[in-house]
């Protein structure tokens, strides 16, 4: 038990985090940089399309109160990240964390969990982008042959001239009054769009950090901008039609129907914790702690300022969205654009369109960035076999492992859909957030004397809050995403007593120092 319990020496980590590693990760980026990959990794999906559904048919107008509180939730979880970040700026980031404070076995159980947040969270974006870009070409009159814009068995129909989702567009083919069995129908082979997607963002990838930086900028300058455009659009719309506003606020938390979530304040709960998805990603920043110019300084800037942005913009846009189009109208699946139609902005839903597009784009780029970085710091430790680690010679990214995690990103989101996904992302961040506020926890307790470049306030109250919180979010998932964590997990150790135990640097007494002497650029 004790070898599982093995922890990895802070002085020991201390000295890779500060050490100058020839041929291996380059530290180019600056806090704008930092705070720009937290963005790029968290508006998403989560804002433009589950706002919509999670007012719909939880909270109602109140849907801007589970923001609050999930946005709560992320900041205590937020702060522990940020101080963990700026002592040990090491690109495992949770993974890392828990080596240091809580032994081999935890580390080995946050870095496997992590796989959900990052890997699985890109696999999910990418069924949205798919979705996004298939209904732009459509709105240019371009069908792309419907089997292979959807995960195999997904029933499609021929609607209006375009290709839609069955289940999606049934309610409103009702209403037409139309038999949905008169319309042409196809099944779906494989997500093409998907697949493609995942395939250009590991391209970018591979060639550099500086690169994916460079279009990390520029796709969140563009989802920013149509964010904003959409709050002052909508705001200015409810500035001359205030009876708008009133009408669709009248009842700002609707009563609860009767059963647990279901509007009423349980509902506020219930959609904080589905909305958790949209802050997703934040954490991200804490994984390019090694390519960071100044880490100490900028870890906390990069993972609160990013957090703080983002919670504002969300709130911003729950409330405009909620005031626009009554709740109970927004369980579609572009809510956003429906809500500029309805302010009479005839080209705002291609503005909405292309920034979701650039939005999904910078949330794949960032979360599949993490995913490498993580896969980098354990197969360093050992965990992991060597190829994970290795640097290409002239990009210098861990183009092995990038590649590797981009072939499976991209057939796992070419065949399974969305709603499958989406919790899965959740319960598993919503677990390392728990891991990282226990290490802070315990390593202030044991060891008071490191020097913390920065310090969680409220001590233990912060800590404490993350884990309670975090905690509450994941009570309130469905059973059977407990059921699919815990699968997951067990292959997780399944793999770590076959591999991870055996081949362990720091069970077999190898420190990374004689690893990156003795093998050039694997690092
Ligand atoms: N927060 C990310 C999104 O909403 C995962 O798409």
């Amino acid at each position: 038990m004790s070898k599982l319990l093995i922890k990895k020496p802070l002085e020991q980590l201390l000295r890779e985090a500060h050490s100058d590693n020839p041929g291996g990760l380059v530290r180019t980026l600056g806090p704008y940089n930092l705070i720009s990959l937290g963005i790029g990794a968290v508006i998403g999906a989560g804002i433009f399309v589950i706002t919509g559904s999670a007012a719909a048919q939880y909270a109602g107008p109140a849907i801007t109160l589970s923001f609050l509180l999930a946005g709560l939730g992320c900041a205590f979880a937020g702060l522990c990240y940020a101080e963990f970040a700026a002592m040990i700026p090491i690109s495992g980031s949770a993974y890392t964390y828990g080596y240091a404070t809580l032994g081999e076995i935890f580390a080995w159980i946050i870095g496997w969990d992590l796989v959900l947040e990052y890997a699985f969270s890109a696999a999910t974006v990418a069924s949205g982008w798919s979705g996004t870009i298939v209904s732009l070409l459509q709105d240019f009159g371009v069908r792309l042959p419907p089997q292979l814009i959807e995960t195999p068995g997904a029933e499609l129909v021929l609607f209006q001239g375009r290709w839609e989702l069955l289940s999606t567009v049934l309610p409103q083919i009702s209403a037409a009054g139309i038999n949905a069995a008169s319309l042409p129908h196809a099944t779906g082979l494989f997500n093409v769009p998907a697949f493609l997607s995942v395939a250009i963002v590991t391209v970018i990838l591979v060639l550099g950090v500086k690169e994916s930086a460079r279009f990390n900028t520029i796709a969140v300058f563009i989802k920013v901008l149509t964010v904003l455009i959409f709050i002052v659009i909508a705001s200015a719309y409810l500035w001359r039609h205030p009876n708008v506003l009133t009408t669709n606020w009248q009842t700002f938390i609707p009563e609860n129907k009767g059963a647990f979530g279901q509007f009423g304040w349980s509902g506020v709960a219930r959609g904080a914790s589905v909305i958790f998805f949209a802050y997703i990603g934040f954490d991200a920043v804490s994984t390019a702690a090694q390519e960071a110019r100044n880490p100490q300084r900028d870890m906390p800037i990069g993972l609160l300022g990013s957090l703080l942005i983002c919670t504002i913009l969300f709130i911003a846009v729950a409330c405009v969205l909620t005031g626009t189009v009554h709740y109970s109208q927004l369980n579609v699946a572009a809510p956003v654009a429906m809500a500029i139609d309805v302010t009479g902005a005839k080209w705002g839903s291609l503005l909405v369109k292309c920034g979701t597009l650039a939005g999904l784009s910078t949330v794949m780029l960032v979360t599949l960035m993490g995913q490498s970085r993580i896969f980098y710091a354990m197969s360093q430790d050992g965990l992991l076999p060597g190829w994970a680690s290795k640097i290409h010679p002239r990009f210098r990214t861990p183009w092995i492992s990038s590649i590797v995690i981009g072939i499976f990103v991209a057939i796992f989101s070419g065949l399974f859909p969305i709603s499958l996904l989406g919790q899965l992302v959740s319960i598993g961040t919503l677990l390392a957030f728990v891991i990282v506020c226990i290490g802070v926890w315990a390593l202030r307790l044991k060891r008071p004397d490191i020097p913390r470049p920065f310090k969680t306030p409220w001590f233990p109250f912060v800590p404490a809050m993350g884990i309670l919180m975090s905690l509450l979010l994941m009570v309130s998932l469905p059973l059977d995403t407990w059921l699919r964590l815990f699968v997951w997990l067990l292959i997780g150790f399944l793999i770590y007593f076959n591999y991870g135990l055996r081949h362990s640097r720091l069970q077999n007494g190898t420190s990374n120092a004689d690893h990156l002497s003795n093998s050039g650029t694997n690092v």
